[in-house]
């Protein structure tokens, strides 16, 4: 289900706020940047892509890319086309993942996936043209800056290739599962932790980050993984009837448990590596919303 970016209203007004100033200028810079292919080309390909796209889901990751700015002193309205870069590759992500040959999904941010709408065929070129399209949105997003862009692109190999997303998906596709209830298991939420680490880092890296920060932000978009990951898994376990009462009920305490030490940490690292100021109160606010909310 598609659910509005929206925090507990008493708490965190600020990132509501925040999110309803940025949402509108993350969807007119999507657009910016549409269609993909010229208008001539006379294949659905493009309304194929606006289906892709939009309405869209939380946009959490593009907010994230302008966080990641902000908390290292830069501004949001730098870093919009890196937020749109991240939101294409989130999306061709998803695409790619509700393939029948992947989760074979049903549903896609309250819809059809675009696959079952369009065809197989369609789906696949529009993931890759999204893909493609985001390596050369963050090639121009700092003109005056070639080595901030080349440390981008370097970030966009590492988290989406096989150490990152790929890799994650890989696992996912194994059906490998965490050993036992001990430890966490970091590689089981790669395919998400490494996206988020993309969405917050790009920001930090085009505004300058230096090499403390980015491997602080890192651990920061681990631990809000795993947090969306258990939390994730929690929802799942709310809806499997078969789980006797006792175990879900003991479950489901150890899991909110892990969600409370990974949303702790967060905020520990951030209080400790970054300026206090309004970016890091909000990315506060949104590992509180990551630990509460199940799209
Ligand atoms: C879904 O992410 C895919 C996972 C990483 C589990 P979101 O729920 O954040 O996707 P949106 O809101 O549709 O963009
Ligand atoms: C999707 O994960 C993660 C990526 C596309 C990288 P899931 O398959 O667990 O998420 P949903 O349930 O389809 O959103
Ligand atoms: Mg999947
Ligand atoms: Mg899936």
């Amino acid at each position: 289900m598609t659910a509005p970016l929206q925090p507990h209203a008493a708490t965190s007004q600020s990132l509501s706020d925040y999110v309803a100033e940025m949402r509108p200028r993350i969807e007119s810079s999507l657009r910016r940047h549409l269609p993909l292919t010229p208008a001539q080309f006379e294949t659905p390909y493009n309304e194929a892509l606006e289906y892709a796209l939009f309405p869209g889901g939380k946009r959490l990751r593009p907010v994230l890319t302008l966080l990641g700015a902000e908390l290292v002193g830069g501004r949001a309205e730098e870093v919009l086309d890196a937020a749109v870069a991240v939101e294409f590759i989130h999306t061709s992500s998803l695409v790619f993942d509700d393939l029948p040959c992947m989760d074979d999904a049903r549903e896609r941010r309250g819809r059809e996936p675009l696959h079952r709408r369009y065809g197989d065929g369609v789906a696949i070129l529009v993931a890759l043209g999204l893909l493609n399209a985001a390596y050369g949105i963050v090639l121009d997003a700092a003109p005056s800056e070639p080595g901030r862009a080349r440390r981008a692109h370097a970030e966009i190999v590492e988290c989406i290739g096989p150490r990152g997303m790929v890799g994650g998906q890989a696992i996912d596709l194994a059906g490998a599962r965490a050993a036992g209830s001990g430890e966490f298991d970091a590689t089981r939420n790669l395919k998400t932790s490494a996206l988020i680490r993309l969405a917050v880092s790009l920001g930090a890296i085009l505004c300058g980050a230096d090499a403390r920060q980015l491997g602080a932000l890192a651990r920061v978009a681990e631990l809000l993984g795993n947090a969306y990951q258990i939390r994730d898994d929690l929802h799942d376990l709310d809806e499997d009837s078969v789980t006797p009462a006792s175990t879900h009920d003991a479950d489901h305490t150890l899991g909110r448990e892990r969600i409370g030490s990974q949303v702790a940490e967060v905020k520990r690292l951030l209080a400790r590596e970054f300026d206090e100021g309004p970016a890091a109160a909000r990315l506060r606010e949104l590992a509180d919303f990551i630990a509460r909310h199940r799209a």
